[in-house]
């Protein structure tokens, strides 16, 4: 579902990246459903993007929260029960979303390539992105 992208998992941070990462995980998950410690970090190239998919159940639970980071970008959901129900968030940087509910498994997520890239009819132009994505077990 990705395009133009490297990724990486990590469990070791420095404590201003570990604080804000704690910051997220407190806000976003459930406390007896913590995320799982290997965060996956995604770098999305400006010519790249995340084509919608949902997380598989077999490797994640009911929350995933983005912290968002570097350039802006434009997060839509649409409703894989009728795809003309969709959303779009423009995610800033340090901005966090978080899916859980209905955005966790009854909208598919993508994240949108640069020429498709308008929030709200104002262009969002892509560059690179990086995004810290934390999920719980399954
Ligand atoms: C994913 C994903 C979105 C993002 O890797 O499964 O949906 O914010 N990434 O990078
Ligand atoms: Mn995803």
């Amino acid at each position: 579902a990705i395009r133009g992208f490297r990724e990486t998992e990590r469990s070791r941070w420095e404590p201003a990246a570990r604080a804000a990462l704690e910051r997220a995980a407190a806000a976003a998950f459930p406390p007896a459903q913590p995320p799982q410690p290997l965060v996956h970090v995604l770098d999305l190239h400006p010519g790249g993007h995340v084509g919608p998919h949902v997380d598989s159940v077999k490797f994640c639970g009911c929350t995933i929260a983005g912290l968002s980071l570097l350039s802006a970008a434009v997060l839509r959901l649409r409703s894989c029960h009728g795809p003309c129900e969709s959303l779009e968030l423009l995610l800033e940087p340090g901005s966090l979303y978080v899916l859980r509910g209905a955005a966790r498994y009854d909208f598919t997520h993508e994240i949108l390539p640069d020429h498709e890239s308008f929030f709200g009819g104002c262009r969002v132009p892509r560059g690179r992105r990086i995004s810290l994505i934390l999920r719980n077990a399954p």
